[in-house]
């Protein structure tokens, strides 16, 4: 049992700005109803919930038992345990694939990128929503995960978008906040 294991249950109690991080999303994504989106650890489906009414198919992959076990309680949202690293979905199955503060748990970012490229529709698009906190308060904040058992490595804005262009991603970058900001790529 890992941490976010043993958090599930009250995540979505203490995780806020649900709407507004769904309103970034979608203002970025150009979402459609016939579009099959992925939210790629997706958790407790604290996101993915507001996308039942606006696409055709919403998925929730994450690696913690306890995350899906809430995700489960949602009607409309296929939830699935698995990782980032091995997504069990065909080539090109999805239109869009959403990542919310969860890219740097990822063990093997690597791996996860060509997965979600090989999972993505061609002009596919992800949309991740990443932590910066600068170099020290990073380091900072991946020892406290760390200790908490979550295991944590935070790429900055720049690996980020190296790591997905690399993977043939036309990528940009928007800051939202002092502390975050959001890349958004498409499949090239
Ligand atoms: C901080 S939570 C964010 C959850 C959700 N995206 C949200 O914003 O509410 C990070 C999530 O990433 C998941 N996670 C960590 N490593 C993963 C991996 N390799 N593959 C899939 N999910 C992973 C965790 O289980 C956890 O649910």
């Amino acid at each position: 049992m890992n941490l976010f294991d043993l958090v599930a249950p009250i995540y979505g109690r203490v995780r806020l700005n649900d709407e507004k991080t769904f309103r970034m999303i979608v203002k970025f994504g150009d979402f459609k109803k016939t579009d099959k989106v992925l939210d790629l650890g997706g958790g407790t489906a604290r996101i993915a919930k507001f996308f039942t009414d606006i696409v055709q198919e919403i998925t929730v992959i994450d690696a913690s038992r306890g995350m899906i076990a809430q995700c489960k309680k949602h009607i409309g949202i296929i939830c699935i345990l698995g990782g980032a690293e091995r997504i069990s979905y065909s080539n090109g199955y999805f239109d869009k694939v959403i990542i919310v503060d969860a890219f740097h748990h990822f063990q093997n970012k690597e791996k996860a990128v060509k997965e979600i490229r090989r999972v993505l529709k061609e002009n596919g698009k992800i949309i991740i929503e990443e932590v910066d906190f600068g170099k020290l308060g990073n380091w900072f904040l991946e020892k406290l995960e760390t200790i908490a058992g979550t295991k944590s490595k935070i790429l900055s804005p720049q690996s980020l978008v190296e790591l997905f262009s690399k993977n043939q991603f036309r990528t940009r970058l928007v800051k939202e906040s002092r502390t975050g900001y959001y890349l958004i790529g498409e499949k090239g």
